[in-house]
This record gives C-alpha cells, sequence and structure tokens, in this order.
C-alpha cells in the first residue's frame, strides 16, 4: 500500500469530533483494562427503572460458559427510544418515511407522533392476547408502521422476530414455527421499484404450514385487495380506532429477550439470534453516536431494510435512543433510475447516509451523472455495511458520492454481534480503502490460525475471533443453547469465533477477508450454501447439490450450484431455469442461483464428503490450480466438472 491509499483524519473532524485519536486510545485502553467500571459508566447513557450495578458476567469456557451484562437492572426499551425525548423533544422528528413513489408524499413523525403510534400498537397486540415474552412474528414492508409494531413489541415486553418480506411463504413458516409464534404482523401488499409484493398472500401460505399461527393483524399500506380470514385476521387500523394511546411501558429485566432475528448458518436450517435488552439497546445507542459522530437533530439514513440487524440496529433502536432523527426509505436505491438514493438525500437533507457495497456498485456502473446531477451538499459522513468493499467502490463513494469531505466508515459486525464491533471512528482514525480498521471500545479481536494460534505481532492473518464478551453480544440461539456454544465457542476454546477470515496489516488495521465457512454474502445478504442445497434437492428430479460461492461484480459472490440429477433426466436449459425458479419459491428471490452447471457426479473423498474446495476454485474459473485431487473416490469427475463449467 502506498501512502496515497491512506485518507488522514480531516482537520475539522479532528478537532470537533466526539471521539478524537487521543480520546479512542484513552477510552479503549479503558474499556479492555477496566471493563466493569467503563460500562457502568456508559450504562448512564440509558433510562433504567434500577440502574444495575453489575456490568458484564461471562465465561465462554465450555464447564462455565454464560454471558450476560447488567442483569441486575431494569429499564424498557420503547421508553428509552421514545418516552424520555418527550420532556425536551416531543416536536422533533423522529422518524421520516419516503415512500417507493417519488410522487408520493413523505411521511414524518415527531416523537411525542411515533410515541402515541407505538402505545396504540402496543394496545392492539394486548389486544390479541400478547403477553410478556410471547414471540410476534414481523412481515412487513419498509412502512412506518414496521417500526411501530418492534417499537411495540419492546413496550410490552413481547419478542419480535422480523422475516425480511422478501422470504418465501415457507421461509416465513419455518420461522413462526421454530419460534411457536402465535401472532404475525403484516401488511395487504408491500412496494418496491413499482412493484407490489403479496405478503398477506404469503402470509396465507405461511399459515398453511404454521400450525401454531393464531392470529394475524394486517397493516392496510396499499389498499390492494386481499382475502381476510374471519376469526384468524385483524385489519390494524380498524383495531387501533378501538384502543387507547395509552400504555405503559413494561419493566424488563436487562437480560430480558429484546428479538428474535433468523440468520444463516453453515447447515440448512437458519439459526434464531437472541439479542436481550439492556446490553444490546446500550450497543446500539454508543456504537451509532460514536460510529457516526451523530448528533441530535442530524437526518440520519440507514437505507437497509427492517427485515435484517442493520435494520433493527440502525434504523430503530440506536438512533431513536439517541434521540436521532432516522429516515426509513420503502423502496429501491436505483428506482426509478440511479439518482434516487441521491434525490432522497437532498430532499431530506440527509447528513449521514449508511448503505451496503453492493448498492455503491451497482450505482457506480450507471455512470457518475446520476450522482453529479444533484447536490448532496447536506452529506456529511457516509458509512458502509454488509460485506467487504472493495477499494474501487470505496474510493467512488468518497471521491464522487463525498466529493472527497466525508469520512467512511466501514462497519464490519454481525447478526450476532448486535452491533458495529470493527470500525474506524471519523475523527480518531486515518482509513484505507477496504479495512475495517479499528476494534470499537471493548472488542478485543484476535487472529487465530487453522491450529487455534493466536497470531500475535503485525502483519497477521487468519480466523478472527474475539477474545472478551460485549454488552451487544447475541445470548443464544433460540431453542437451541448448545448449538449456540458449539456454533461460536466450541472451534477456538475460549473466543468467540465470527466465521471471517481476516488480516491485520503493520500498522495494526484490521482488514476483513470474508467467510471462511459455508455461508456466502450474496448483495450483502448472508446465504447458508446448504440452505440451497436442501431447497435444491427438495426438486424430485434432483439427486444431489452442491452450492458455493463465486466473485460477483456487482453481488459481491454469486451463488454457483451444482446439480446432479436422477438418472435418465434430460439436462437443458429449460430445466436450468426451472430449478433457478424453484430456489426462488423455496427460499426467496435473494437466493436464486446465479449459475447451474449439471454435473454428473461431485468430487467426493473416498468417505464421502464433497470437497468443496475444488468446487470454489472451479466456479471462480480457477482451474489450473486445482491442488491435491489424488484423495478423490473418482478423480475423473473433476475433468468432467471443469470441461463444463457454466459463465
Ligand atoms: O462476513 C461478514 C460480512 O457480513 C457477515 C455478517 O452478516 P450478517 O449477520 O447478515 O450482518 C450483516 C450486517 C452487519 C460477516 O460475518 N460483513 C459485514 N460487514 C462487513 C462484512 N465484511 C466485511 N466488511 C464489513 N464491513
Amino acid at each position: 500500500m502506498t501512502d496515497a491509499d491512506i485518507y488522514p483524519v480531516p482537520t475539522n473532524w479532528a478537532k470537533d469530533a466526539r471521539v478524537d485519536a487521543e480520546t479512542y486510545a484513552q477510552m479503549y485502553g479503558r474499556s479492555l483494562a477496566d471493563p466493569g467500571s467503563f460500562w457502568l459508566e456508559q450504562a448512564k447513557r440509558l433510562d433504567w427503572i434500577k440502574r444495575p450495578e453489575i456490568a458484564g458476567d461471562w465465561s465462554f469456557d465450555e464447564q462455565d460458559f454464560h454471558i450476560s451484562w447488567f442483569r441486575d437492572g431494569v429499564l424498557n426499551v420503547a421508553a428509552n427510544c421514545l418516552d424520555r425525548h418527550l420532556e425536551k423533544n416531543a416536536d422533533t422528528v423522529a422518524l421520516i418515511w419516503e415512500p417507493d413513489d417519488p410522487a408520493a408524499e413523505p411521511r414524518r413523525f415527531t416523537y411525542a407522533q411515533l410515541h402515541a403510534e407505538v402505545c396504540r400498537f402496543a394496545n392492539v397486540l394486548k389486544a390479541e392476547g400478547v403477553r410478556k415474552g410471547d414471540r410476534v412474528t414481523v412481515y412487513m414492508p419498509m412502512i412506518p408502521e414496521a417500526t411501530f409494531a418492534l417499537l411495540a413489541c419492546a413496550r410490552i415486553g413481547a419478542i419480535h422476530s422480523v422475516v425480511f418480506g422478501g422470504f418465501s411463504p415457507d421461509a416465513l413458516a419455518g420461522r413462526i414455527t421454530d419460534c411457536d409464534s402465535s401472532v404475525l404482523i403484516t401488511a395487504d401488499e408491500g412496494r418496491r421499484g413499482g412493484k407490489r409484493v403479496a405478503l398477506k398472500a404469503n402470509a396465507d401460505a405461511a399459515a398453511d404450514h404454521a400450525p401454531a399461527l393464531q392470529k394475524m393483524i394486517v397493516v392496510k399500506a396499499t389498499g390492494g385487495d386481499v382475502a381476510m380470514q374471519p376469526g384468524r385476521d385483524i385489519w390494524y387500523h380498524e383495531a387501533a380506532a378501538a384502543v387507547s394511546a395509552d400504555c405503559p411501558p413494561e419493566p424488563m429485566n436487562a437480560e430480558d429477550p429484546l428479538f428474535i432475528l433468523y440468520t444463516s448458518g453453515s447447515t440448512g436450517k437458519p439459526k434464531g439470534v437472541l439479542h436481550t435488552t439492556g446490553g444490546y439497546l446500550l450497543w446500539c445507542a454508543l456504537t451509532h453516536e460514536v460510529a457516526f459522530d451523530y448528533r441530535p437533530g442530524q437526518v440520519y439514513w440507514c437505507a437497509a431494510d427492517i427485515g435484517w440487524v442493520t435494520g433493527h440496529s440502525y434504523i430503530v433502536y440506536g438512533p431513536l435512543a439517541n434521540g436521532g432523527t432516522t429516515l426509513m426509505y420503502e423502496g429501491l436505491p436505483n428506482w426509478p433510475d440511479a439518482s434516487r438514493i441521491w434525490q432522497v438525500c437532498d430532499r431530506h437533507q440527509v447528513e449521514i447516509l449508511y448503505t451496503a457495497p453492493t448498492a455503491l456498485r451497482a450505482l457506480m456502473r450507471e455512470g457518475d451523472e446520476f450522482v453529479q446531477k444533484t447536490s448532496r451538499k447536506s452529506l456529511k459522513l457516509l458509512g458502509s455495511v454488509g460485506e467487504p468493499i472493495n477499494p474501487e467502490a470505496w474510493r467512488w463513494y468518497h471521491d464522487v458520492v463525498g466529493e472527497g469531505r466525508c469520512p467512511i466508515v466501514d462497519t464490519w459486525w454481525q447478526t450476532e454481534t448486535g452491533g458495529h464491533m470493527i470500525t474506524p471512528l471519523p475523527g480518531a482514525h486515518a482509513l484505507k480503502p477496504g479495512s475495517a480498521i479499528r476494534p470499537f471500545f471493548g472488542i478485543d479481536p484476535q487472529i487465530v490460525d487453522a491450529d487455534g494460534i493466536v497470531q500475535t505481532g503485525n502483519p497477521a492473518e487468519g480466523n478472527l475471533c474475539i477474545a472478551k464478551s460485549w454488552p451487544g453480544q447475541m445470548r443464544t440461539m433460540w431453542g437451541d443453547h448448545e448449538r449456540f456454544f458449539q456454533t461460536y465457542f466450541a472451534t477456538y476454546p475460549g473466543y468467540y469465533f465470527s466465521g471471517d477470515g481476516c488480516r491485520r496489516d503493520t500498522d495494526g488495521d484490521y482488514w476483513i477477508t470474508g467467510r471462511v465457512d459455508d455461508v456466502i454474502n450474496v448483495s450483502g445478504h448472508r446465504m447458508g450454501t446448504a440452505e440451497v442445497e436442501s431447497a435444491l434437492v427438495l426438486h424430485p428430479l434432483v439427486a444431489e447439490a452442491a452450492v458455493v460461492g463465486f466473485p460477483h461484480d456487482i453481488k459481491g459472490q454469486g451463488i454457483y450450484a451444482y446439480v446432479t440429477l436422477n438418472v435418465g433426466v434430460t439436462a437443458d436449459d429449460d430445466l436450468r431455469r426451472t430449478l433457478a425458479q424453484w430456489v426462488r419459491k423455496e427460499i426467496g428471490p435473494i437466493a436464486t442461483p446465479d449459475a447451474i452447471q449439471f454435473a454428473p457426479g461431485l468430487p467426493k473423498t473416498r468417505s464421502g464428503k464433497i470437497m468443496r474446495r475444488i468446487l470454489r476454485k472451479i466456479a471462480e474459473g480457477d482451474t489450473t490450480n486445482l491442488g491435491d485431487i489424488s484423495t478423490l473416490a473418482d478423480p475423473g469427475v473433476v475433468e468432467d466438472l471443469v470441461a463444463n463449467r457454466v459463465g
């Protein structure tokens, strides 16, 4: 790397930011040396019904495995995100909603209005029998009611489980059943890029396979025609008209569950990541304020979907806990054209924008004119999340979008971590395109080699582990605490293993290199290869399937599927299309394979294990260097795979 690739902290940021280099060094040092007092001090930023006296109490050792934060504290998340701002900021805009259709009117909710909406929604849930600890599934488009629904659950102590609106009825049914959720909140339809998404129809199809489900609360979003099942389905607007806007927040222990969010792992079944109340909220609030240098009054836009953890932590909980103004956008970044995202910035005078590299790459391809015809003068800071950002996209974001004046914070974190883990702080760290730079307060990253040896010194490369617990850490996997331990703590005893590869350069800055397990990252969405394989083998003509990721210009990684058909089945393009469509229907559009190669045989060891390393190489087009194939049961299959590579 040359000096040209280092972007020093701009003078005004070094001077005015909340955290400069010296403050970072001092706070980071103290967060590791004296975590108890550091975190009890930080916890004061929340409004507690009973303030905690215990910070972290945890052990990653198998014999004594436990994780808790502030376990003697009592609070309510919705009260922290709403009620406590009412005294001084009742009229501050809490939520701006930008509709899909640029000609439609945006909606704005002050803290007072959002408070009333959430209380009403909470009373509707109560009227439907929802109580503290009950699971409520949320399958919603990006409309304000999605935010009301989450905060309403938090207010009454119900555990929300948001399922991304792009998931199929089967995926939704599986998630409803796994957490035994009796109530589903959905909408008639969603709007995205001028098209309608049939959420209620999908929910109806899911309900047929989700016996736990008893009630569906349906928000009227488009007014589209939907079937309502008497006794089960309720229109939200009718139920809301019958309840009051007064709903006292439920006192919750800091360790009471706040939400479950299903995410993909290396097995076929998605994992229900569970986050709790106090530590999670503190983590969202602190990281949001420090990494984005957020100041109340600034319009902040996280362009994620509420169905992913980024939406939970950085559209809803972090910004609202900080009394901020959060923008929620219903549509797509490139609709009606590639200027939209920048037009929204101008329309609402967005100062902080947080989006994913995949969106940047797609927009970059359309040409700079789409950016340059907008002002973007309001922008002060740009964030990136979800996947490694390639230096080319980083520079485009920095130079073209931010005109060189906005720091880029490339935040590395995961559903499991609750919020940012490794990220530059805009006033403290020089930036390098593609590096997530330094650990956040309390985070002790360690790079471990395949044998579990911690790599001290720089540079270093290996698997990214975290040595100490942090308040935002997930607490368990819903219904399977043993799997929680096995997935994250068994590989490298005493450490949380992230599943990511990582490099630390000679300056001590961190570079995330991508997943090292059987998880791929498609357009910033996490997808288990085993999930796609399970969907493929459900098709009656498929005997076996193996799925790997391959580099994709826009998506970061694409999905490459090797499919062995049943004997006698003709392999042709029609069947390719049918299978792609099948996966789309089974899981959702984000799982659609980009390439399907029909393979009479898969490369297996003598014990029958598929050698994915070889499949990855072939998918990448790197067929000259397949490594040692002598341990294969039938080395001949490789020749066929190479000869019939797709792409
Ligand atoms: O591989 C890492 C990648 O996304 C994974 C986490 O995905 P998910 O749980 O869906 O959460 C996405 C939103 C945080 C990680 O294991 N990832 C996330 N952020 C970055 C990243 N890879 C590189 N750089 C990032 N900034």
